[in-house]
C-alpha cells in the first residue's frame, strides 16, 4: 500500500538543494534549478550514504561524495561507476497550499 508522506513546505527547499525525509524507506527529495521536485531512495546504491543529507546536486545530476558516483534524479539511473544499480524513484506531489509530499 502506498504512503503519502509529508516532506516540507515548498519554500523550505531552495533550488539546487536536497533533504532527507525519514521513514521506511528514507527518501531523498531534490529541487533542481528550475524549482521542480524529484524524489529517490535516500541511500546510495553503492554503499551506505544519505544522498538527501549530503550530496552535490548539479541540476538533475546528484553526486555521492563518498566515492563520487553520479545519478540522474529524474530516473534514478547511475551515470558512472562505482554505482551500477539505479536508485528507486518516487512520485512527488506539491499541494495547492505549497506542501510537498512523496508517495512511497
Ligand atoms: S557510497 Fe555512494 S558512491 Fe560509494
Amino acid at each position: 500500500m502506498q504512503e503519502r508522506r509529508f516532506a516540507c513546505a515548498s519554500d523550505e527547499l531552495e533550488p539546487g538543494t536536497s533533504m532527507t525525509v525519514p521513514g521506511d524507506p528514507p527518501v531523498a527529495v531534490f529541487r533542481n534549478e528550475a524549482g521542480d521536485f524529484f524524489a529517490t531512495a535516500d541511500t546510495c546504491t553503492h554503499e551506505d550514504w544519505s544522498l538527501g543529507t549530503d550530496s552535490d546536486l548539479d541540476d538533475e545530476e546528484v553526486t555521492c561524495p563518498l566515492h563520487m558516483a553520479r545519478f540522474d534524479i529524474r530516473t534514478g539511473k547511475p551515470l558512472c561507476f562505482p554505482a551500477t544499480v539505479a536508485l528507486a524513484t518516487f512520485e512527488v506531489e506539491v499541494a495547492a497550499d505549497g506542501r510537498v509530499y512523496v508517495v512511497v
